[in-house]
């Protein structure tokens, strides 16, 4: 037997450069079960298999989770992946979780059994010419078909949900998305479902009228309410709670707020952006998440690569993070690239940031301690040593950000893109934090 792996998809090379991605056409055939006989041709990157509707191979095996398992199809192979179903996916004897299979397997879900077989050439996806797309940065092919995708439904008013592990650019490619819509210079709400404590969810989203519960003493807009004629970013949505869910769908389907204690709704225009770290088939599995809202939010799912599948990518995003650091990226030697590359950063391009900032400053330090000791003492703010260490440290970097947004804001005369452009931030971690100390300016509500 041979090690060696059956590609699933081959790349069309021109002028030595990867022009697009070839897939190849899959067959699923129900061999055994209730659906015997059933059988599906596939012609995409990646297949689902369950008792839901929108699979792929739809199943009506009771003991089949409704997002059940997925097969990818990439370079590497075809990688099966059990989505947290209920009874498990096997092959023969093994249950699996995840695995690259050969044309020929044969997968049991529940008390059904699936021949999964390989064909000729299928779809073909055109890569995106450029190495990058807004401020996201890559040559890679992961990356070149995302850009691809995000170029065709930015300008739309398309909902896109943005799925990937940390610090793989989902807020650098929600903003890709605004800039390149007609709707970036309409109000952009940035929502972060992991930070709203449960039970101002609702307020927080849709507003409330002044009197609509003990404590509301005056009418206040909702994030929805604010974002009207522009976009809403709903970031961490895999943490919404699970009694909100009907109610953020509702608004989704009707395109209409109403704020608690209101009689009447407000129609909204709004384009929705949504982003998790989590793996919602997974959730609408568990019963955390609805799969009708899943469904609803994910009208085009977007995966962000994680960097240790495009290591290729690393020379290109180091060289760009040191000119924005104002550093000559010729100053980093060829070892320590190779270096980098031998890592896996399970935090990706965060972790190399943060890396890279840490690395910086060290160096810098090594060429003047005097100075950095005394910039250090200066910086220091009060201590109290009764409190604490982290309340401390929290009221203290609270105190720094808060002055901090304040003043950037107010040099840039409100502008956020433009605060967040001059002291080199990210421009949706600068919306956070001004959303969090309250210093956005207000949007006229508009009726
Ligand atoms: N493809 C990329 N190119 C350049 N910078 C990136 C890329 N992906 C992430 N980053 C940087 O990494 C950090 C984390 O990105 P972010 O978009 O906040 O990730 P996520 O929202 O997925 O956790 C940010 O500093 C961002 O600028
Ligand atoms: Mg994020």
């Amino acid at each position: 037997m041979t090690g060696e792996r059956t590609s699933a998809t081959r790349l069309i090379i021109e002028a030595n450069r990867p022009r697009a991605i070839v897939h190849r056409r899959c067959r699923l055939e129900v061999v055994r079960g209730p659906d015997k006989g059933t059988s599906v041709d596939v012609d995409r990157s990646r297949i689902r298999l369950g008792t839901g509707a929108a699979n792929d191979l739809v199943l009506t095996d009771r003991s089949v989770s409704r997002l059940h398992a997925e097969i990818e199809l990439g370079e590497e192979g075809y990688r099966l992946r059990d989505l947290g179903s209920t009874n498990g996916t096997r092959i023969g004897q093994l249950r699996v979780q995840d695995v690259f299979m050969e044309p020929g397997t044969l997968l049991t879900l529940g008390h059904t059994e699936v021949r999964f077989d390989a064909a000729g050439d299928g779809a073909v996806t055109e890569l995106d010419p450029e190495a990058s797309f807004g401020r996201l940065v890559g040559d890679s092919v992961p990356m070149r078909t995302l850009y691809a995708t995000l170029r065709r439904v930015a300008p739309t008013d398309v909902t896109v949900l943005l799925v990937g592990e940390t610090g793989t650019g989902k807020d650098l490619a929600a903003e890709a998305i605004l800039d390149a819509s007609p709707r970036r210079d309409g109000p952009f709400v940035v929502v972060d479902c992991s930070s709203l404590m449960p039970t101002l969810v609702e307020a927080e989203l849709f507003g409330h009228e002044q009197g609509a519960f003990t404590g509301a003493t005056e009418a206040r807009t909702g994030a929805f309410e604010r974002a009207d004629g522009g976009t809403i970013f709903l970031d961490e949505i895999g943490e919404l709670p699970l009694d909100m869910q009907p109610k953020l769908l509702r608004v989704l389907e009707s395109r209409q707020v109403r704020r608690i204690g209101a009689a009447r709704p407000l129609s909204i225009d709004v384009r929705v952006i949504a982003a998790t770290n989590r793996s919602l088939a997974a959730e609408v599995n568990r019963g955390t998440f609805r799969a009708d809202l899943y469904y609803r939010l994910a009208v085009v799912e977007l995966q962000m690569p994680p960097l240790r599948v495009r290591k290729g990518d690393i020379p290109l995003l180091v060289a760009r993070m040191l000119e924005d650091a104002g550093h000559d990226p010729s100053e980093l030697s060829q070892e320590t690239i190779d270096e980098l590359g031998r890592y896996a950063w399970p935090g990706n391009v965060r972790e190399l940031r943060n890396f890279l900032e840490r690395a910086v400053a060290l160096a810098d330090a090594a060429q003047s301690p005097e100075a950095m000791s005394a910039a250090r003492s200066a910086a220091a703010p009060p201590v109290d040593p009764g409190e604490p260490f982290r309340t401390a440290k929290e009221r203290a970097t609270g105190a720094f950000e808060r002055a901090y947004v304040e003043a950037i804001l107010t040099r840039s005369g409100g502008n956020v893109a433009r605060a967040a452009r001059d002291a080199q931030m990210d421009r949706m971690y600068l919306h956070k934090l001004a959303q969090r100390y309250g210093l956005l300016r207000p949007r006229r509500a508009k009726r």
